[in-house]
């Protein structure tokens, strides 16, 4: 949990039965409508990440560009798109997960990372964790040393911050 937890909790709103019955659907835009609370939320990265000495942001599509994109810019770092499979011109790498129906993919640009790049990994929820960590074993593919994977909400109930942990990557959240 964050300095700013507890407050960004409070301007995340929470729908039920969305996009079906039985999920209480986290929706972020109340946060991003705060322009206070967003960079407060920002601010929080910053203030866990700007002595980490970390070379790259990488960060998966579509809401983890949210937040990727701006911490890389204030902590200077380059940004690097983990996108859904079909979206990267160039030659890919891509790992396959599961979701709750059916499977996923991620990509990866092959040249996104120089041999142990120190790379901060970003998206705005975890819930099962398959997203996170096929991510995050993308990156170790490409070379790269994930140095930490960093969210803004967890759910915990959900098991996916433990699977994750328990693959051997650190997380970090806002709240939860
Ligand atoms: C959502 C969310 C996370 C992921 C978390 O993305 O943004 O990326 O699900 O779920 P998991 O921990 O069970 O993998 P989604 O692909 O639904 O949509 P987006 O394109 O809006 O980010
Ligand atoms: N992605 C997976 N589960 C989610 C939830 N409960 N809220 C928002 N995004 C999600
Ligand atoms: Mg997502």
């Amino acid at each position: 949990m964050s300095i700013y937890g507890d407050y960004i909790k409070s301007v995340i709103r929470t729908v039920s039965d969305w996009p079906e019955p039985g999920v209480n659907f986290r929706d972020i835009t109340p946060l991003l409508q705060n322009s206070a609370a967003f960079r407060k939320l920002i601010d929080s990265f910053v203030h866990r990440y700007q002595e980490m000495n970390l070379d790259a942001i990488a960060a998966i599509d579509a809401r983890g560009f949210i937040i990727g994109a701006p911490l890389a810019y204030e902590l200077g770092c380059s940004f690097v798109p983990v996108r859904k499979k079909g979206k990267l011109p160039f030659k890919t790498i891509s790992e396959t997960y599961t979701l709750e129906y059916g499977h996923s993919e991620v990509e990866l640009h092959a040249d996104a990372f120089k041999p142990h790049d120190r790379i901060l990994l970003m998206d705005d929820l975890i819930a099962t964790g398959g997203t996170m960590l096929a991510a995050a074993n993308l990156i170790q593919r490409s070379g790269g040393q994930v140095v930490e994977t960093a969210t803004i909400i967890d759910l915990p109930e959900l098991g996916g911050s433990a699977k994750i942990r328990e693959a051997g990557y650190g997380v970090f959240a806002v709240c939860s």
